[in-house]
C-alpha cells in the first residue's frame, strides 16, 4: 500500500465545489443566506429549536461561556479526556476548571466523579458541567441533567465529535446529541476531521430563545440592530434633538462581543456536506463493526470503543500495550493512527494551576494505552484490511 492512511480525512466532492463556487459568484460572502440555511438545515439535523453558526469549535464554546455569563472564579466540570479547548474556555471567562476522571469503559466524564465532586461542596460551589461526546458516543445526558438540577446548574454539551450521534433515554427514545432537550447550549465543530467539513467553522445549537437572542449578539461584537432594544435615544442617533425616529443607519454596540461569524462560503460547505452526513455516519460504524470484529478475543488489546447504539464513530480507540511501539511500526508502514487525548489536566498549563499526576487515574491510565485507528467515510475495504493486518503482525510475528 503506497498510499498514506490517516487518522481522519474530509471527504470534498463535486457538489460541495460546486456550492462554494455558487456563493462565491454571488453577492455575500459573509452574512448572507448561505448562513442562516446552514443553521436552519443543523438544527433540523440535530432536532434542536435554534442554531448559531460560529467561526470555529473554540469560538462556540467561548459564546457559551459568554451567554452563561461566567465570573472569575465561577467553578465548572470537565473531563481531561478532551481537546482542550474544552475545558480552555472556562479560562477565557476567569472561570476555574475543575476535573473529574472518566469511567474508564465509557471514556466519558463518568456522573459517579462528579456526583463526588457535588456532595464534597456546599450547594452552589460549581456553576456547571461541560460533558463531551467523546469519540462520538453520546453522554446520557439525561443523567447529567438530572443531577445539574439539583444543584442548579447549567450543562454545555461539547459535541464536536458527535453529530448524529445519540444516547437511549429512560423511556427508551433516541436523543441525539446537541437536541437542547437536556444541555442548556451544545456545540459542533466543522473542522476537516470531524463529520461535517467547513474548513474552520462550528455550531450552537440550544432550545433556549434567551440564550439564543445573546448569542447572536455576541457573535457580532455585541451590536442590536433592533429598535425596541435601543437604550440610547432616537434624538441622539440622529443627531437631531427633535426627532424621535431612528435613522436607518444607527445600530448600538450594547455588549462586549468578537467577530466570531462564518463566511457564506462555508456555510455552503458545511450545508452541502451535511446532506452526506448520514451515509458518512452509516460508513463510520460499518469501519467500527469490522475493527471490533478483528480485535475482539486478541490477547493485545485492554480495550476498545466496541459496538455501541448511537455512537458516531468520530474515532475507534483502541486500548493496547506496548502503544508507543505499534504506533511506530504503523507510521514505518505510512499509517498515521493518532493519540486522542494527552489528558488535558496534565498539559503544563494546567499542572501550573495545580494540576498533577495521580489527580485522575483512570484518564491517565487510559493515555498511556490508546491509539485512535484511521476512521473516517472514504477508507477502503483493502485499506481498512491492511491496517487490521499490520496490527496484527506487530503484535504476533
Ligand atoms: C472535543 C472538542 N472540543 C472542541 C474542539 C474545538 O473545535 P475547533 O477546532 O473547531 O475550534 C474540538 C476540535 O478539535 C474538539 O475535538
Amino acid at each position: 500500500m503506497n498510499n498514506s492512511i490517516p487518522y481522519g480525512r474530509q471527504n470534498i466532492t463535486e457538489e460541495d465545489i460546486e456550492a462554494v463556487v455558487n456563493t462565491l459568484k454571488s453577492d455575500y460572502l459573509t452574512q448572507g443566506p448561505r448562513i442562516a440555511s446552514f443553521e436552519e438545515a443543523f438544527a433540523n439535523y440535530v432536532g434542536s429549536k435554534y442554531a448559531v453558526a460560529v467561526s470555529n469549535g473554540t469560538a462556540a464554546l467561548h459564546l457559551c461561556i459568554l451567554s452563561l455569563e461566567i465570573k472569575p472564579g465561577d467553578k465548572v466540570i470537565t473531563t481531561p479526556i478532551t481537546f482542550a479547548a474544552s475545558a480552555n474556555c472556562v479560562r477565557y471567562a476567569g472561570g476555574e476548571v475543575v476535573f473529574a476522571d472518566i469511567d474508564p469503559e465509557t471514556y466519558l466524564l463518568d456522573i459517579q466523579k462528579v456526583k463526588d465532586l457535588l456532595a464534597s461542596s456546599p450547594k452552589g460551589t460549581y456553576k456547571g458541567i461541560i460533558p463531551v461526546d467523546f469519540a462520538g458516543k453520546a453522554v446520557d445526558m439525561e443523567a447529567f441533567r438530572k443531577l445539574a438540577n439539583e444543584y442548579g446548574m447549567w450543562i454545555i454539551e461539547d459535541s464536536c465529535h458527535a453529530p448524529g450521534g445519540y444516547f437511549e433515554d429512560s423511556s427508551g427514545k433516541k436523543q441525539y446529541c446537541g437536541n437542547g432537550n437536556y444541555a442548556n447550549l451544545a456545540i459542533f465543530s466543522f473542522h476537516p476531521v470531524k463529520h461535517i467539513a467547513s474548513g474552520e467553522g462550528g455550531m450552537i445549537t440550544t432550545n433556549d430563545n434567551a440564550l439564543y437572542e445573546k448569542l447572536l449578539i455576541l457573535r457580532t461584537h455585541g451590536i442590536v440592530k433592533d429598535e425596541k432594544k435601543y437604550k440610547n435615544t432616537p434624538a441622539f442617533a440622529n443627531g437631531q434633538d427633535e426627532s424621535q425616529i431612528y435613522p436607518n443607519w444607527y445600530m448600538e454596540m450594547q455588549d462586549l462581543g468578537y467577530n466570531y461569524r462564518i463566511t457564506d462560503f462555508q456555510a455552503a460547505l458545511g450545508e452541502s456536506q451535511l446532506k452526506r452526513a448520514d451515509d458518512g455516519l452509516k460508513r463510520r460504524r460499518e469501519i467500527a463493526k469490522k475493527y471490533f470484529k478483528a480485535f475482539s478475543g486478541k490477547y493485545f488489546i485492554k480495550g476498545q470503543s466496541g459496538i455501541i447504539e448511537g455512537h458516531a464513530y468520530h474515532l475507534y480507540v483502541l486500548e493496547v500495550e506496548n502503544r508507543l511501539g505499534l504506533y511506530n511500526y504503523l507510521r514505518e508502514n505510512n499509517i498515521y493512527a493518532q493519540i486522542h487525548y494527552i489528558p488535558c489536566h496534565l498539559m503544563p498549563y494546567y499542572r501550573e494551576l495545580g494540576w498533577k499526576e495521580g489527580d485522575m487515574p483512570h484518564a491517565e491510565s487510559y493515555y498511556k494505552h490508546c491509539i485512535s485507528l484511521p476512521m473516517y467515510p472514504t477508507l477502503q475495504e483493502e485499506e481498512q484490511n491492511f491496517v487490521i493486518g499490520k496490527i496484527n503482525s506487530f503484535y504476533e510475528n
